[in-house]
């Protein structure tokens, strides 16, 4: 026995069960992801001998170039760089790690049409083609696991599906994109936008172009999976209306602290008059709240399920290790994939009025023209930026706005209230 901080211990003792199962897999892809998981498997496997009663045993390892170093050890013989030969190999279960579309929905489709089961970290390819694949793996009795798509670390599409008894939630709302926190966090502790990025590519959590990280794609991809989880919406059919933090992050993090908010890109799916909204926008939210305490990678995602307060969920939402704990997880996991139904309608509009700060780089006769009852407009010293706070209008109205104020060259930029400020 050990003691750690005054709680007695157990050293771990070997697997003591009859057999292990041996479950063989086939792994595409050995980047920040990939490695990671050889290195967990490596790492652990002892504990997933005695936890599981699992020997996880590597049969293939597909990736691009294979003569890169691996920052993971393996049988080199066990590499290729051809799909076919790889999808010809014997394996239980296959997993994902390549990302993209091709051949990522290739190996997909030929592995749960023969009745394999896939684990995969893909958003894109689950937010496009998710039902279709989910049915797949039905017919084919096996099944498709994606907890490593959303939150990396945070297991929040697991949350929705196990933790809430069979009632789902009527709102998530969630920072799920770390690149585009750890850049925000960064503006507002001073760094110019070229520095927060160089300094989230050189950690690993931002990709050479960023731009789907930044514009809110990829979080778009994560909440149309949420959305799928909490209210059975196939995730092709969920229009999420997008607003993006670029061309100038830095815009946003300034005018958040001239009305005494920070703001974050927040990621939101409810059930409005029965109908399913999506969003991804910039929020202004309280400096003590959860979302602004939530800084450089980190995710924290809101269940709202109809109890006093959220049920809350935050950790590092990007990164190797911890989005290949996610998959680990899924591997281990044999029970049968959650359902989906996909009954409940997606709304085409938003009908909510709202609370925005709409900032322009104009004098404020501009904001006083366009915005309707519009009263206090603000500048800064020299008059070249101008914002105003627009109440009771919904997004629709608001968007239109923008392309009135977009027309008159005023380069304009918008963010939501959160409603505790408003
Ligand atoms: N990184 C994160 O923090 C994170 C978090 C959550 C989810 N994810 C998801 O995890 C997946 C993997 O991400 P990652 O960051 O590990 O990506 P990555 O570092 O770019 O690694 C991708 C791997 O896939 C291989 N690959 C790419 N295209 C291929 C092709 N056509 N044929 C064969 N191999 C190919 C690459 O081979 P080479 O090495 O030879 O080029 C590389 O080993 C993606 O779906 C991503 O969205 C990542």
């Amino acid at each position: 026995m050990t003691s750690v901080a005054g709680v007695e211990c157990r050293e771990q003792e070997p697997w003591q069960g009859e057999t292990l199962t041996v479950v063989r897999i086939a792994l595409a892809g050995c980047g920040s992801v990939g490695s990671a998981l050889l290195r967990e498997i490596a790492a652990r496997r002892e504990a997933i001998a005695d936890r599981h009663g699992v020997e996880i045993v590597l049969t293939r390892l597909l990736v691009r170039d294979l003569e890169r170093k691996r920052d993971a050890s393996f049988d080199p013989a066990l590499l290729t760089n051809d799909v076919d030969d790889f999808l010809a190999t014997d394996a239980d279960v296959v997993v994902e790690a390549i990302g993209g579309l091709d051949p990522a929905r290739r190996i997909a489709e030929t592995v749960l049409g023969r009745g394999q089961r896939l684990v995969t970290a893909n958003k894109l390819l689950l937010a496009l083609h998710g039902s279709s694949l989910t049915a797949l793996a039905r017919r084919n009795a096996t099944s498709l696991r994606y907890d490593a798509a959303v939150g990396g670390g945070v297991p929040i599409l697991r949350v929705i599906d196990e933790s809430l008894g069979a009632g789902g939630p009527a709102r998530v709302r969630g920072i799920l994109n770390g690149t585009a926190n750890f850049v925000l966090t960064r503006l507002e502790g001073g760094a110019t936008f070229d520095q927060a990025l160089d300094e989230a590519r050189a950690a690993g959590f931002a990709e050479a172009d960023a731009s789907r990280d930044l514009d809110g794609r990829d979080a778009a991809d994560k909440i149309a999976l949420v959305a799928w989880a909490a209210f059975g919406v196939a995730p092709e059919s969920v229009a999420v209306r997008r607003s993006s933090l670029l061309p100038e992050p830095d815009r946003f993090v300034r005018l958040a602290s001239r009305v005494g908010a920070r703001v974050r890109h927040v990621a939101e799916c409810s059930l409005v008059g029965g109908e399913v909204v999506a969003a991804v926008e910039p929020l202004f939210v309280s400096p003590e709240s959860a979302l602004a305490r939530t800084r450089d990678e980190g995710n924290h995602v809101d269940v709202f399920a109809g109890w006093r307060a959220p049920l809350c969920a935050s950790g590092p939402g990007a990164g190797g290790l911890p989005t290949a704990t996610a998959l680990l997880s899924d591997l281990v996991c044999t029970g049968t994939a959650p359902r989906r139904s996909t009954g409940a309608r997606v709304a085409t509009s938003d009908s909510r009025e709202q609370t925005w700060a709409v900032e322009v780089r104009a004098e404020p006769a501009v904001l006083h023209r366009s915005v309707p009852n519009c009263a206090l407009v603000h500048t800064n010293d020299t008059a070249s930026e101008s914002w105003t706070i627009v109440r009771g209008t919904t997004p629709s109205g608001i968007a239109s706005l923008l392309a009135e104020l977009d027309a008159a060259g005023a380069s304009p930029i918008v963010a939501r209230f959160d409603e505790a400020l408003s």
